[in-house]
């Protein structure tokens, strides 16, 4: 096995100052500056998640040492491996785990990682729809299996779907969309309206829709189950009117990291309230969710759902997200 090679890369850096500010370059690098891990990758394609927004500007949850190159998500081709399981050349993603948060991530022209974290492309998906995909879609496509399990089928009634066009939520449209799936969206950006309806939403809802709404331990059932990405006040109104035996999925905590909610739903609907925690789940149940996302449950749309950007430009899309400005997905090339 030939040692791993020492390369030039460029990747964008988040420094620390004195100050307790963080300043984002773009650098050179040495891939003799990675972590001594199995798996050297060339990485073609990355993503921008709400995460890496949040590794990018110093929050130290998320990432507790800088300098730092963040990206949770990256996509590309072995370059040298000392694992049996992987060879140079082949094509692979990696999603979650402490990529991009600890361990240098997919904003850099390479990465080196545990041979345990890598994923083979699955057949049906290109580097560039893997990364359009990336946490978001695997997050949006872990929601639609819990909701599946619970028998919430396609006849129960609607999903809504909150923070509708964020990277999760517009995945979440889709996937439930192709997987057959009546979708609610809800969005406090109206003019997306159009944008929505095209990756398969049948209605289109403001926040206030589901938040203006009396204090009441449960009220009216609206949906059938729900895939809220936003948390605090909107998870507890989407609670109190989920229908019975229904299911609401949650990951995100965009309205903070405090739930005050009823417990009747539960109690008296049997809804269950699920968490989905992307970066760890486990190997084998995400080989499945991959190839889920390469077939059936694969969006038709893809390529409306994101735009392009480069290394340079991920400041500007950073500050964007922060804003909670992003409609869908910014996929980050680095090599086409
Ligand atoms: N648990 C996990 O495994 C996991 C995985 C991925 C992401 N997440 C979390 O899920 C959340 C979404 O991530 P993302 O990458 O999809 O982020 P994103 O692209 O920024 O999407 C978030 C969306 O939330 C909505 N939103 C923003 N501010 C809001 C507010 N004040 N009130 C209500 N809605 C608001 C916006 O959609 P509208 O304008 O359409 O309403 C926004 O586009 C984040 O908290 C992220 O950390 C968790």
């Amino acid at each position: 096995m030939p040692d791993r090679p020492d390369l030039k890369f460029k990747a964008l850096v988040a420094r620390k100052t004195d100050d307790g500010n963080t300043t984002l370059s773009v650098e050179e690098r040495q891939t003799s500056d990675l972590p001594d891990h199995n798996v050297l990758i060339r990485v073609h394609y990355s993503s921008l998640n709400y995460k890496d927004a949040l590794s990018a500007t110093g929050n130290p949850g998320v990432t507790k040492s800088y300098p730092h190159t963040p990206g949770i998500d990256a996509a590309g081709v072995v370059e040298w491996s000392d694992d049996k399981r992987f060879g140079t050349g082949d094509n692979v993603l990696v999603t979650g785990y402490d990529l991009g948060q600890n361990t240098a991530g997919g904003f850099g022209e390479y990465v080196c990682v545990p041979a345990g974290w890598v994923v083979r492309l699955p057949e049906g998906l290109t580097l560039r729809e893997s990364m359009i995909l990336g946490t978001a879609g695997f997050t949006a496509a872990l929601g639609v299996q819990k909701i599946m399990g619970q028998e919430v089928d396609t006849e129960s009634g609607p999903v809504l779907v909150t923070g509708a066009t964020g990277g999760v939520g517009s995945l979440a449209v889709a996937i439930l969309s192709r997987a057959g799936y009546t979708v609610i969206a809800v969005t406090g950006k109206r003019d997306q309206t159009s944008f929505l309806k095209e990756l398969g939403a049948s209605e289109v809802i403001s926040r206030s829709d589901v938040t203006d709404v009396p204090e009441a331990p449960l009220l009216s059932s609206r949906w059938a189950a729900a895939i809220d990405t936003v948390g605090g006040e909107m998870l507890d109104a989407v609670l109190r009117q989920t229908g019975h035996n229904g299911v609401v999925a949650c990951c995100g905590n965009i309205l903070g990291g405090k739930l005050e909610t009823s417990i009747y739903p539960l109690i008296l609907r049997g809804v269950s309230l699920m968490g989905i925690d992307s970066g760890n789940c486990l190997m084998e149940d995400r080989l499945q969710i991959w190839k889920n996302l390469a077939d059936a449950w694969k969006p038709s749309n893809l390529e409306v759902i994101s735009r392009n950007c480069t290394l340079d430009d991920l400041p500007g899309e950073i500050e964007k997200i922060l804003q909670g400005g992003q409609a869908g997905r910014v996929l980050v090339t680095l090599r086409d």
